[in-house]
């Protein structure tokens, strides 16, 4: 009935998705809620810290709700809440109840955290209680001297209380990542598989990126998935779980499952090109990649009082810059001049 020049109000109000040259839509986005740390884990920072984002620039509660009310408008449907540690941000309960009371044309977003779980004793139940759907928690290490060494901090024994306290409030599925390290914990991979099965949980191993901020990354001392996976062969029957979709971890299941273990190959088989992330840092910069030389200053946008027409504009525009992939394995590689803690996993 000539119906296609017709376009009914739904169709008007719904905006296209946030698509990249490259085809890619995208819908994670990744909010820093701090640089600051509680650890000072030695793949990440030195002892004495990294110089801090200066308070003036970090975005206030106010602000950083309204940027994810942009992106969950222009469809972004699941927020990642990250750091430096986030649960350092004092009113993180409210940040999380705010955002996931937004709704936009794909429903109100998932949120979720990546912590050291520090603080989840006190957290969990009511970051639940605020809408939280998950947490992603980091464990390189069972071994309290171990911990000590790798975090500079003897809190072991706070990390596995915060994963009981997230456990015991319901947070399920409970996925626990460790960087693997040649020297470090290599020789504790199947502990640690162990100790997550075992409960109910998923570990999840990461090759290690050049994100450091002292800038120490070294390709051969990287221990690569193949290695974890043989390493895990040695004790675990793992076949592979298909349908991976945009997710980073490639999975297996341990012993038949339904239990699985996953590893986050990002140096040796790089999954840029089903990537569906984009991140904003603590202090208001948009980065299409982990790895970008550029950012979208959308504090300043913010601050000079534009209107949400011209925020999402800020963020598509980031978006169509995206590169197809970080080359970390190009001669030509570069490292961002902000650490990890600075950019949020
Ligand atoms: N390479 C890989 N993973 C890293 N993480 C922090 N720095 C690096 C790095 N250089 C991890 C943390 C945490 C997640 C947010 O990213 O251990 O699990
Ligand atoms: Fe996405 Fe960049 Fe990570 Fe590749 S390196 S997966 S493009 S964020």
């Amino acid at each position: 009935m000539g119906g296609a020049r017709v376009s009914t109000p739904d169709a008007a109000a719904t905006p296209a998705p946030l698509v990249d040259r490259f085809g890619r839509v995208h819908r994670d986005l990744r909010i820093s809620l701090t640089d600051r740390c509680s650890l000072r884990c030695t793949y990440c920072m030195p002892a004495e810290g990294v110089p801090w984002l200066p308070g003036s620039t970090m975005l206030s509660t106010d602000e950083l709700v309204r940027i994810a009310a942009v992106g969950v408008a222009q469809g972004i449907t699941e927020i990642r809440l990250t750091g430096g540690e986030p649960l350092l941000r004092p009113d993180v309960v409210d940040v999380v109840r705010r955002m996931a009371a937004l709704t936009g044309p794909g429903g109100s977003p998932e949120i979720s955290l990546t912590t050291n779980a520090l603080r989840l004793p006190a957290l969990a139940a009511p970051l639940r209680d605020a809408g939280l759907a998950r947490v992603n928690i980091s464990i390189d290490t069972l071994d309290r001297e171990r911990f000590a060494a790798l975090t500079r901090r003897d809190r072991l024994h706070d990390t596995l209380a915060g994963i009981a306290a997230a456990d015991s409030v319901g947070f399920s599925p409970i996925k626990l990542n460790a960087v693997a390290m040649r020297g470090v914990n290599d020789d504790e991979l199947v502990d640690l598989v162990r100790f997550a099965v075992d409960r109910g949980y998923q570990m999840r191993f990461i090759e290690q990126m050049p994100l450091d901020a002292g800038h120490t990354w070294d390709r051969s001392a990287m221990v690569t998935q193949r290695e974890v996976l043989d390493a895990l062969r040695a004790a675990f029957t793992l076949t592979e779980v298909p349908g991976r979709g945009s997710a980073p971890a490639e999975l297996w299941y341990v012993d038949g499952g339904p239990a699985t273990v996953g590893v986050i190959a990002s140096v040796t088989a790089p999954f840029c090109g089903s990537c569906d992330r984009v991140r904003l840092t603590a202090d208001g910069q948009l980065r299409s990649c982990l790895f970008a030389r550029t950012e979208t200053d959308l504090r300043t946008l913010l601050r000079e009082g534009a209107d949400d027409d011209a925020l999402a504009a800020a963020v598509r525009a980031c978006i169509t810059g995206k590169k197809p992939g970080h080359d970390i394995d190009d001669p030509s590689f570069l490292q961002p001049d902000r650490p990890m803690s600075a950019i949020g996993g």
